[in-house]
């Protein structure tokens, strides 16, 4: 558990912060209450619109903009019913799409303002690595190795104390998330792919249909996916009758996700030997696979470390992880400036956007 916060005659200090999350295709706001000690959810909304982005064939900045501005107001409206007290109000103001971002902040600054509270830009991948533990209502543990495996990420950081993080493993090429949307795009099933692939791996067995496991074995720290994606390609057109409902389908989705399992668990397990680490932490949308919490649990073991995921429900993108380092930032007493921009490339080690 961090130390301190701030005291007022020996007392802790609670603070109610707002978190806003408007990176990507999600609107969404939330709001907790904080001390020292830990903290809560109190209220949350979240909007999404897979259909609209499958429908499309991914992200139409256009349409996700007019989403963010027209239902941040409602759902944050509706967060604050009858939670009237706000002490700080904190929006990713990074990585991400920059004007899908740019929506997200400026309405974060007119609330603060508006509020008299304090202004906290958050970093989006500080808030995955913070998810494991304030979903069970505590502050982060340190020091401990965290895997962010999403959609637009796949890093390993080491965070050896609060507010210290470095990359020690990312992705060449595609990020775990995308390859699992990549496979499921092939093999005929929806998007988002990650829980596609896992309902039809249900069904299926792995080894009937051999996909290789990119960079398994490495002494490097980093992932790749573009091999298994093309291997998978390759296949796909000499058999097309995998990406058609039946068994075969579901023998190719079980491979696919253990290939993608063992790849995140091996280089896993590497980064704990490599910096002895004991705990484990893992976050983003593929976390939610069962498949990959058991693999990344068995590595995590093998070194006799501990592995934590996020409770259910907070695994993909969500604004509670953001309200929760928001809080945190307020307790630690660093406010952003009014003047900070958005940050859509901002890094997971750097404190301050633009850094
Ligand atoms: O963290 P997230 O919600 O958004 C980003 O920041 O990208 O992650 C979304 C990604 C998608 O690629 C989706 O296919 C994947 O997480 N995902 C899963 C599962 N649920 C979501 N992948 C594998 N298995 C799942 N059950
Ligand atoms: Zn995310």
């Amino acid at each position: 558990m961090e130390s301190g916060g701030p005291t007022h005659g020996g007392q802790s200090v609670i603070v109610r912060a707002l978190g806003i999350e408007t990176s990507c295709d999600e609107t969404a706001a939330a709001l907790v209450e904080a001390d020292a000690s830990g903290l809560r959810l109190i209220a949350q909304q979240l909007a999404t619109r897979p259909e609209e982005s499958a429908a499309l064939g991914g992200i139409v900045p256009e349409l996700t903009v007019r989403q963010h501005l027209e239902l941040l107001p409602k759902l944050t409206r509706t967060v604050l019913e009858q939670n009237a007290a706000l002490d700080s109000v904190g929006a990713t103001a990074g990585p991400g799409l920059a004007p899908a971002l740019l929506v997200g902040l400026a309405f974060g600054k007119s609330l603060a303002w508006a509020r008299s509270s304090s202004f906290h830009a958050i970093n989006h991948l500080e808030g995955h690595i913070f998810s494991p533990f304030v979903s069970r209502e505590r502050w982060p543990d340190y020091p401990h190795l965290a895997l962010i495996a999403s959609g637009g990420h796949t890093l390993l950081v080491d965070a050896p104390e609060a507010g210290r993080r470095t990359v020690v493993g990312t992705t060449r090429d595609d990020a775990a998330g995308e390859a699992f949307d990549k496979l499921a795009r092939m093999a005929g099933l929806g998007y988002p792919g990650g829980p596609e692939i896992e309902k039809e791996a249900a069904a299926g067995e792995v080894g009937k249909i051999p996909l290789p496991r990119p960079m398994k074995g490495s002494p490097e720290g980093d992932f790749s996916f573009s091999g298994l994606k093309n291997a998978a390609r390759l296949l796909l057109e000499k058999d097309a009758e995998i990406a058609r409902p039946g068994v075969r389908r579901a023998h190719f989705c079980a491979e696919a996700q253990a290939a993608i399992a063992e790849c995140l668990a091996d280089r896993c397990r590497a980064a704990l030997r490599r910096t002895g680490r004991k705990l484990l932490t893992v976050s983003g949308g593929v976390s939610a696979n069962r498949t990959v919490a058991r693999a990344l649990e068995e590595a995590a073991r093998a070194e006799g470390a501990a592995l934590l995921a996020p409770a259910a429900g907070w695994n993909t993108d969500n604004a509670a992880m953001i309200a929760a380092v928001t809080a945190r930032r307020h307790l630690d007493g660093m406010a952003s400036d009014w003047e900070t921009d958005v940050d859509p490339r901002w890094a997971v080690g750097s404190v301050q956007n633009g850094a």
